[in-house]
């Protein structure tokens, strides 16, 4: 199983990434940033969600604010407290002692073939980059929920996680790493519906209940804040899936920069699409396609493992 340490924001998505990477990686830790809430909330949902799931992993709080910009958060997605939805229990444990940088930093220069998955705005990683160029040689690479080929959500052109620290984003972007881009032209193809939900509730165990408390209200948000229907894309996993089962996306190589300055665009991923004629060089591995039903079955099927 990959190395891996996952960066995020919990966050509905980034809870489900959690259960995913424990059952299908070497978890080596959690980081969390400022992000769907303000830090100290995604820390507690982080050290929450291992709780519930009974999962043995650090985690180390990060950025409680992004590189030059505010904090922006999703409460309309996620909830006041970045985990709305289930009725949760009282937090048992701590976060480790120390920085999330620091031991991003220390854990990449100490082990070999370490993935990075980043599921929220991608400050603690630029920091990370910043403090330790070297660590872009050592990562087998960073798996990034992030940016679009095509449509944002926050803006009409920007996906949230870019959106809320681009100068992060682009520090990411332009570091050399081997990075894979999970936006929101693959990421909506792995839509929960209500079906779906049910299907893992009716798993009939703590976590996949928890799961499918997440779920609901996620889903339900996502009709209030845009289709009208209850299903909610599920951005996160799908950037642990990229690592765990490569095979089930579709990547392309493609020159991919992050905008600083536009009115209508800060915070957008420019992917250039014109193929041979293109006069940059791929940075980044973008993914197009995931295959729904086989991503979705590993989802019910991990699900199913917890006790
Ligand atoms: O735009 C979707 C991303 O923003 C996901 O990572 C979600 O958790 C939020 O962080
Ligand atoms: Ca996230």
């Amino acid at each position: 199983m990959p190395r891996l340490l996952l960066d995020c924001d919990p966050g509905h998505d980034d809870a489900l990434a959690i259960l995913l990477a424990a059952k299908h990686s070497d978890l080596l830790g959690i980081t969390t940033v400022s992000g769907n809430a303000p830090l100290t909330a995604t820390t507690h949902n982080a050290l929450l969600t291992l709780q519930i799931a009974g999962i043995e992993a650090p985690v180390y709080a990060g950025a409680a604010r992004p590189l030059v910009a505010e904090a922006q958060h999703a409460p309309d997605i996620h909830g006041a407290s970045g985990l709305g939805g289930p009725v949760l229990p009282e937090l048992t444990q701590a976060a480790a002692g120390g920085d999330a940088v620091r031991f991003i930093v220390d854990t990449v220069r100490e082990t070999d073939g370490v993935w990075l998955v980043a599921v929220g705005p991608l400050t603690n990683v630029a920091l990370a980059l910043r403090e330790a160029p070297d660590i872009a040689a050592r990562l087998a690479g960073i798996s990034v929920m992030g940016g679009s080929a095509g449509f944002g959500n926050r803006t009409a052109t920007a996906e949230f996680n870019i959106w809320a620290d681009p100068e992060a984003a682009q520090v990411v972007f332009t570091s050399g790493v081997k990075l894979i881009m999970c936006g929101l032209n693959v990421t909506h193809q792995f839509m929960i519906y209500e079906d779906d939900v049910a299907r893992i509730r009716a798993l009939n165990n703590p976590v996949a209940e928890f799961a499918a408390e997440l779920l609901s209200f996620y889903g339900q948000a996502y009709a209030d804040a845009f289709f009208g229907r209850a299903e909610g894309p599920l951005h996160d996993p799908c950037a642990v899936l990229a690592v765990t089962h490569p095979d089930l996306l579709v990547t392309e190589p493609r020159h991919v920069e992050v905008e600083l300055r536009g009115e209508h665009t800060r915070g957008m991923t420019v992917v250039d699409e014109r193929g041979a004629r293109a006069s940059t060089k791929p940075n980044v591995q973008v993914a197009y396609r995931i295959n729904r039903e086989g991503a979705l079955a590993l989802l019910v099927e991990t699900l199913g493992t917890y006790r």
